[in-house]
């Protein structure tokens, strides 16, 4: 019988099994998988589990304090956070090509994480490392069906000979929305197990031009707004995605009051996708677009313009870089 209280207790009695009285680390993105991941770890063997949270300052408003707080605060995990967004901003400066922008932020990623990792390795003897790997990916990548938990050695891309670890899974029989399902049954807060899907290098590929923390402060602003919004209108279980593209080197003329604005114009871009290979654009009500941009255009000064970007994919992606 499938259900989420059945999923956590057979992959929790698994998880022990496997680990034994052994420590276990586990990086968390601000994701719904890691999230889901580390607390089914964490309700298996408590205090053994060390998480990793690296702070690029790259994600989105409240989304740091979701994990730093509310994840821990309903799961008890040992949290290390890594604060880093300047360590990111300074690799990032003067960088505007987007996949050099991936390169540089994945490299300071591996980077920071090694470094956390080899401070806690000093001190806990670090035998299992956990993945969100879910069952689509498995499949993707030849796995096929198996266990709750299976090891898998030496494939963590990016972190030393002497630092892999054997990997823990606890989620790679099971499909996004069942892995939502196991994130409510474990308490965890609702908008991180409803999160959407958010690429890895974050924000930082949703500002077109250089990334500035001035920048970052006004996309995620501007993005704070359409996301309450949608919300508010009940909209986010039907929008696959929902990002907000700040183009920081454009600035076109506006009027506001009594005076002239010269500032940056924003793209809306909800999207809706099945697994987000092919995308069509999201049909909002008008009465929605419209209190985003007048929110957004009267909260967030130095945008004054907000567009909707009404292209499938193909022949668009999903994200602007
Ligand atoms: P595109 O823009 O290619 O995106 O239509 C497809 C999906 O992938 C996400 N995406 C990324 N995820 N690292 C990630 O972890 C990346 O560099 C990256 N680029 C795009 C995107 O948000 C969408 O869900």
């Amino acid at each position: 019988d499938w259900t989420p209280a059945n999923i956590v207790e057979e992959t929790v009695e698994a998880i022990r099994e496997q680990v034994g009285d052994k420590q276990v680390l586990c990086a968390l993105s601000g994701g719904v998988d890691s999230a889901v991941a580390a607390a089914l770890v964490q309700r298996a063997i408590g205090d053994q589990l060390t998480c990793v949270f690296v702070d690029h300052g790259l994600l989105r408003a409240g989304e740091a304090e979701q994990v730093e707080k509310d994840f821990v605060a309903a799961t008890g995990v040992d949290l290390v956070v890594s604060e880093v967004a300047d360590q990111f901003l300074d690799a990032l400066a003067g960088v505007t090509d987007p996949e050099q922008k991936r390169k540089i932020i994945g490299r300071e990623f591996i980077r920071t994480f090694e470094a956390a990792t080899r401070q806690i390795a000093a001190e806990h003897d670090i035998e299992f490392l956990v993945q969100g790997t879910l069952y689509p990916d498995v499949v993707e990548s030849g796995g096929g069906e198996g266990a709750a938990n299976i090891k898998s050695h030496h494939n963590v891309g990016g972190l030393p000979e002497d630092l892999q670890f054997t990997l823990i899974e606890p989620l790679r029989t099971l499909f996004k929305d069942e892995v939502r399902k196991v994130g409510e049954e474990l308490g965890l807060p609702e908008a991180m197990v409803w999160r959407q899907p958010f690429p890895g290098p974050g924000l930082g590929i949703r500002i077109v031009g250089e990334v500035t923390r001035e920048r970052l402060e006004i996309l995620r602003a501007a993005d704070a707004i359409a996301r309450a919004e949608a919300t508010a209108a009940g909209l986010d279980r039907e929008i696959w995605q929902f990002p907000v593209v700040l183009l920081a080197d454009v600035r076109s003329v506006g009027v506001q009051g009594d005076g002239r604005t010269y500032g940056h114009p924003v793209v809306l871009r909800p999207v809706s996708s099945e697994d987000a290979m092919t995308a069509d654009w999201s049909r909002l009500p008008y009465e929605v677009l419209e209190r985003i941009s007048t929110r957004i255009t009267n909260e967030v000064p130095e945008v004054n313009r907000v567009t909707l970007d009404i292209t499938s994919k193909p022949p668009g992606t999903i994200e602007w870089e």
